[in-house]
């Protein structure tokens, strides 16, 4: 019997050099490919066969059908002119670890289902720590520790779920919420990230349960006005246990009062989670740490996404766990199959009780190569030049007649809008997004839509934010 379903050593070395010098190619192209896809609804399902191909064909031929039919639906998420939405960057160094992460074939979902896998994370979440400025409170020494989780609506989900649990002492996992007999509150800003609500329904603690604290002029979320929130709710008997605080706001990067917060919720043994998924990234440099990592020293539970800003390629996302024992009672369930004596001896991790999902993958190999192959004082440097640029921005706004800023800069996020109302800035959006080399996504701020300008491509330098500048003024 033939075996044809492997393929040799050679023929891989061979085909995986094809690929990469498909990928540089492409990643060449970031700089004048378009960037939105040109593709309406269907167009790129119908270009490809209904029928399951039955013979196979050789990589180069995948690769010419990949940019013939495949790349047309892309979204250049790498392009220089990439200002929508947050960044979604993937660092060839970080890329690289993946490549690896994958040739390893590495399943962590137990210690023992890969000691590297499951030791290699645990050291790459205490350098990112330490990189960070983080408290040493979320190491593993004592009782804290980190993971990586797919995305931050994963990790607030998981730590939703453990603050359920421990303000329950388990009874919500074992009979369920009763809101009825205990009616327990979830608070974020109105600003917070919808993956918050989301966590919500999930955990089954049910939407007329969640308060959005409103924000104040600046968008983000006073300590006084989550206590009042708190207290009036508390009046009428609602249980509160969770505090999701946002460090970068999805719409304009608010920053919540995250110190001042953590003192109400220690007085109130609220479980205090931060959310810093995009801003997170700017605490590698000294310049921004002290804002950023602001009332990380009282926080039950931290996260942010190396997968936006930092590099280590989508999907990647850092959680830190002051105490990680709430989150692996909630987690924890082991059939038979998985029993084993290094779990049975407490001395190892078992990275399948720190989330939903059993299995999972090596990410942590793409913050190693991140990190050591393009280091913490690179990646701080990186930083600090988006922040430049978009300084840069806000003075070339400042001088547009009939643009204004929409919320004060936060970091390398601007938001401007037109004096005239929404159409008018809708006008300027289009204009920004019209010929393929600039982005741009918008929001609403104080009622009113604003565009969001997120500088931080890998790629991005002064000629890009000219270029969004000129047709900012141009459409104005
Ligand atoms: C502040 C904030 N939190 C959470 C998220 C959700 O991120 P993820 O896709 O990792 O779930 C986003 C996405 O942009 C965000 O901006």
């Amino acid at each position: 019997m033939s075996r044809a379903w492997r393929t040799s050593t050679e023929a891989f070395e061979r085909d995986a050099s094809l690929v990469a010098k498909w990928a540089a190619q492409h990643m060449q192209e970031a700089a004048t490919a378009p960037i939105w896809s040109a593709c309406s609804p269907g167009d790129l399902l119908k270009s490809l066969p209904e029928a399951c191909p039955s013979d196979p064909v050789d990589v180069e031929t995948v690769l010419a059908e990949l940019k013939s039919h495949i790349v047309p639906g892309l979204v250049r998420w790498d392009a220089p002119g990439w200002f929508a939405w947050f960044p979604s960057n993937a660092h060839p160094h970080a890329l690289l670890g993946d490549l690896l992460a994958s040739c390893l074939g590495q399943q962590g979902m137990l210690w023992l289902s890969s000691p590297a896998c499951t030791e290699v994370e645990m050291r790459a979440l205490s350098w990112l720590r330490q990189a960070l400025g983080l408290p040493d409170r979320f190491d593993f020494d004592g009782v804290g520790g980190g993971v990586i989780q797919d995305t931050a609506s994963s990790a607030v989900l998981s730590c939703l779920v453990a603050a359920r649990d421990r303000a329950t002492q388990g009874r919500a996992r074992r009979d369920g919420v009763d809101s009825a007999a205990e009616p327990l509150t979830v608070y974020a800003s109105g600003e917070a990230h919808s993956s918050v609500l989301k966590a919500v329904h999930i955990a089954g603690i049910g939407a007329r349960q969640f308060r959005p604290v409103p924000v104040g002029p600046g968008q983000g979320m006073s300590a006084e006005a989550f206590k009042e929130q708190l207290e009036a709710d508390m009046a009428s008997g609602a249980r509160p246990i969770f505090c999701c605080a946002t460090v970068g706001s999805t719409g304009c990067g608010a920053i919540d009062e995250v110190e001042e917060i953590a003192e109400v919720c220690a007085a109130h043994d609220i479980w205090l989670h931060v959310d810093a998924a995009w801003a997170g990234t700017a605490a590698v440099s000294d310049a921004f740490r002290p804002s950023i990592i602001a009332g990380a020293d009282r926080a039950d539970s931290w996260c942010f996404n190396p997968h936006k800003w930092m590099g280590a390629n989508f999907d990647c996302s850092c959680l830190w766990l002051a105490d990680r024992r709430p989150l692996i009672d909630a987690m924890s369930v082991t059939p038979e199959y998985l029993r084993n004596d290094p779990t049975e001896s407490g001395s190892v991790i078992d990275y399948r009780d720190w989330h939903v999902q059993l299995g999972r993958r090596f990410r942590a190999l793409k913050i190693w190569l991140l990190l050591r192959c393009t280091g913490v004082k690179a990646l701080g440097a990186m930083v600090e030049h988006h922040v430049e640029l978009s300084k840069l921005l806000e003075r070339r706004i400042a001088s547009i007649a009939n643009i204004e800023l929409a919320a004060p800069r936060s970091l390398a996020l601007v938001c401007l809008r037109h004096v005239d109302g929404d159409e008018a800035t809708q006008r300027v959006l289009d204009a920004i997004n019209q010929d393929g080399a600039l982005a741009a996504t918008h929001c609403r701020i104080d009622g009113a839509k604003a565009i969001r300008i997120a500088i931080g491509t890998l790629a991005v330098e002064q000629e890009h934010v000219d270029a969004l500048a000129r047709v900012i003024e141009l459409s104005a």
